[in-house]
């Protein structure tokens, strides 16, 4: 305990710091999440922000091996949400107080793709009077189209790195897939003035608590506003799937991601970091616990129901089958559940950011 105390004095970890802290159990394991808990009250407060989450269309050009749309799985049906849709649904978060909504889709790149965000994002912005925060998760693009985007009234941009090892990177992204690419795209972002958001997943085959360390120095590094962080929930329509057998049981999978957002709140404790939903794909309540230890935004979904079940990364995926309304009041049960307050009408931006 006397060097775990040592330890947690700091707000600054080496890598075989931050290796011991990933490794914790028991006592010692709780000792972390206090104070990483006690470390986001005293920063950032109780307040716990959403972002409606609005899964625009299925279609994509990538072939992650991990991830259950991707291009080459032709198992799954494609939609593409329409604006009407769109506008309805962000309406609905506008209507109920959410202060933001995220528009994510599966990754293309087109003039026409372009044009159409750029439309939505205006006709968002109009509906409420510039006051509805909007994110945007819509993959790597150049940096004409995400200037476009900011312009159009988009603010914040997630983007995760996925693995921050490049070689664990080409791993996971074979073809014409480019790490520095991707890079490139983390930093155009903080250029144009988005907050920017990465992540990682955590319990991916071959992926090692080494590797890991290196993704929370590499998102410190990166000197991010925001983080999404969720366990590696395997799909058996993936190439990923037949590695199965290397993959530390979901328990574990989840508790490693309770350690890295821990730890990551004392390395960065001003960020906005997401209790991301897979969590909820392994343990009920998943959520909850990401918030205590750390978490501070919570993407509740308001995809149109019809199409959710469609947007499956990921096996066991929750709330596929909920309404908008379902998912408003069961997330605020957990939030106060979690001793936290929704913080409603309120963008919630990074403290991060603007430092
Ligand atoms: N398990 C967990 N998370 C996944 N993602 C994609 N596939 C999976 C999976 N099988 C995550 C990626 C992506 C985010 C939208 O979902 O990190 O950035
Ligand atoms: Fe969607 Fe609970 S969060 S139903």
């Amino acid at each position: 305990m006397i060097q775990l105390n040592e330890i947690l004095s700091k707000n600054e970890f080496t890598k075989e710091e931050i290796i011991y802290l990933l490794s914790l159990e028991g006592p010692e394991k709780t000792a972390l999440f206090e104070k990483s808990s006690a470390v986001k009250l005293a920063t950032i407060g109780n307040k716990v922000y959403y972002r409606g989450l609005i899964e625009l269309s299925n279609v994509c050009s990538k072939d992650c091996l991990y991830c259950g749309i991707r291009n080459s799985n032709e198992n799954v049906h494609r939609y593409n949400i329409t604006d009407e849709e769109v506008l309805e649904v962000s309406k609905f978060a506008w209507d109920n107080k959410y202060g933001s909504i995220a528009l994510q889709s599966g990754e293309l790149r087109s003039p026409a793709f372009t044009k159409r965000i750029t439309n939505l994002l205006k006709k968002i912005k109009e509906m409420s009077n510039g006051e509805l925060g909007v994110t945007i998760s819509l993959g790597e693009q150049d940096e004409a189209t995400y200037q476009e985007w900011f312009d159009a009234g988009a603010h914040r941009y997630l983007l995760r790195i996925e693995v921050s090892n490049p070689a664990l990177y080409y791993k996971y992204h074979p073809g014409d897939h480019s790490y520095e690419e991707r890079l490139e795209c983390l930093r155009a972002l903080k250029r144009i003035g988005y907050q920017t958001g990465t992540g990682v997943m955590v319990g991916l085959p071959f992926q090692t608590l080494d590797d890991l360390a290196d993704d929370l120095l590499f998102m410190k590094d990166m000197d991010v506003h925001m983080v999404g962080m969720g366990p590696f929930v395997e799909h058996h329509d993936t190439p990923l799937y037949k590695y199965s057998n290397l993959l530390l049981p979901k328990e574990e999978r989840f508790t490693l991601t309770l350690k890295m957002i821990a730890i990551l709140r004392l390395m960065m404790p001003d960020i906005n970091m997401v209790a991301a939903t897979a969590m909820q794909a392994i343990d009920p309540l998943g959520r909850e616990k990401a918030i205590k230890v750390g978490a501070n935004i919570l993407m509740p979904n308001i995809t149109p129901g019809k199409y959710r079940d469609d947007y499956k990364l990921y096996e066991n995926k929750p709330c596929t089958d909920d309404a908008a309304e379902d998912c408003k009041n069961c997330l605020e049960a957990r939030v106060h559940i979690a001793g936290h307050e929704v913080g409603y009408g309120e963008w919630g931006d990074s403290k991060h950011f603007g430092k």
